[in-house]
């Protein structure tokens, strides 16, 4: 028998299979990656995840002149984007998204995870006033125990925002199933999911503290 009220969906999770995103990634990885190739290659990958996950906006049929005849070409034409990054690493993907979606509005909405407990504490929130007219990008290079993405999601959801996609560099498991099972209706779209988490909550074999690395705070 089907029953429909028993079937519980979830997100789709899209690994990025890609040769420059693993190669891309395998170098932003590397302890020899300075700030500046790690800005570079966040902004990269950023833009390529980009790419994998626009692959849905509508588009409509224009009538334009191309310098040798008339013809009838493709625009965008779906809803409006918000690009809403998790400060501080989150910043560090804005460029790559925005190269593909200059028109995009930004959100900001700033979390900490406190060392000792890993709860994301929030310090601040900023986000367009037509959220619920817009798709929107969160953005946050990890994806650890889910818990800063998840917080984030419930203040998107609470502003109006239906339609979220989550973009992230990495992914543990243990996070997937965290935002899947906090926010089933949540797609992400990451370049890598990794094997663990270890004691302190870090990716493993993961890359390290992306804010620190991307910002040389440490
Ligand atoms: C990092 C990262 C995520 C969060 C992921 O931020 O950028 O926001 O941890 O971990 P979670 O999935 O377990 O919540 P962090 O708290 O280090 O702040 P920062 O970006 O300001 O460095
Ligand atoms: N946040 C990071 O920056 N790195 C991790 O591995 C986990 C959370």
């Amino acid at each position: 028998m089907n029953d429909s009220a028993t079937i519980a969906t979830t997100g789709k999770v899209v690994e990025v299979d890609h040769p420059l995103v693993k190669h891309k990634l395998t170098l932003l990885r590397r302890v020899e990656c300075d700030t500046a190739q790690f800005r570079l290659l966040v902004e990269e990958l950023a833009n390529l995840l980009t790419y994998e996950a626009t692959k849905d906006l509508e588009t409509e049929d224009v009538e334009i002149d191309t310098p040798i005849t008339r013809m009838t070409g493709s625009s965008v034409s779906g809803k409006k984007v918000a690009v809403v990054p998790i400060l501080r690493a989150g910043l560090g993907m804005v460029d790559g998204v925005l190269r593909m979606v200059p028109v995009a509005r930004i959100g900001h909405i700033g979390l900490y995870r406190d060392e000792e407990t890993l709860e994301p504490v929030t310090y601040y929130e900023k986000l367009p006033d037509d959220m619920a007219q817009r798709d929107v990008l969160v953005l946050d290079p990890m994806l650890a125990t889910g818990g800063s993405v998840t917080v984030a999601v419930d203040a998107l959801k609470r502003a109006g925002a239906q339609r979220i996609k989550m973009l992230a560099i990495l992914a543990a498991p243990e996070g997937i199933a965290r935002l899947q099972a906090d926010h089933p209706d949540v797609d992400i779209y990451v370049a890598g999911i990794d094997e663990r988490l270890n004691e302190k909550g870090y990716i493993v074999p993961g890359l390290g503290d992306a804010g620190d690395r991307l910002f040389g705070t440490k």
